[in-house]
């Protein structure tokens, strides 16, 4: 079965959201394998978002990732990264469409509550760094 990497962003902790948020993932038929809450070193911070290492809110999204509590998940479900993508929407709320968890939770751009993996092979890599 297909695995991706879910994290409940800091932005969501701090508002006392996830169980909300764990429970539209599991009503939407993902298995939680793996789960732990932990406060991310900049260094995992910094290799979790490397490909956005040069874009202008690359320092500003680290000192986010690192501000408070994230919730990692390890899921599991056919089709797990492409429906976990679905499930969470667009980056930006304003573009999110209804039912979706950013929609309904999402402050902004930038606190945005949910990270999922965009790739099997990045799932792979980040449940390795997170969880290792
Ligand atoms: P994620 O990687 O967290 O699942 O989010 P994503 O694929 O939807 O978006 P991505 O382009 O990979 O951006 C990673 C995270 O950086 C923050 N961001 N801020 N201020 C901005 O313009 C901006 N753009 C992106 C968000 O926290 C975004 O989820
Ligand atoms: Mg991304």
């Amino acid at each position: 079965m297909e695995k991706t990497l879910a994290i409940i962003k800091p932005d969501a902790t701090k508002r006392n959201i996830i169980g909300e948020i764990i429970s539209i993932i599991e009503n939407s038929k993902f298995k939680v394998i793996r789960l732990s809450s932990m406060i991310l070193t900049e260094s995992k911070a910094k290799e979790l978002y490397d490909i956005h290492s040069s874009k202008p809110f690359f320092d500003a999204l680290i000192e986010y990732m690192t501000s408070g509590m994230i919730v990692a998940i390890v899921l599991e479900k056919d089709n797990a990264v492409k429906e976990f993508r679905d499930l969470i929407g667009d980056t930006n709320p304003d573009n999110a469409k209804d039912g979706t968890i950013r929609k309904k939770f999402a402050l902004n751009q930038s606190n945005n509550s949910i990270h999922g993996s965009d790739s099997n092979e990045n799932a792979i890599k980040e449940i390795n760094l997170i969880f290792n």
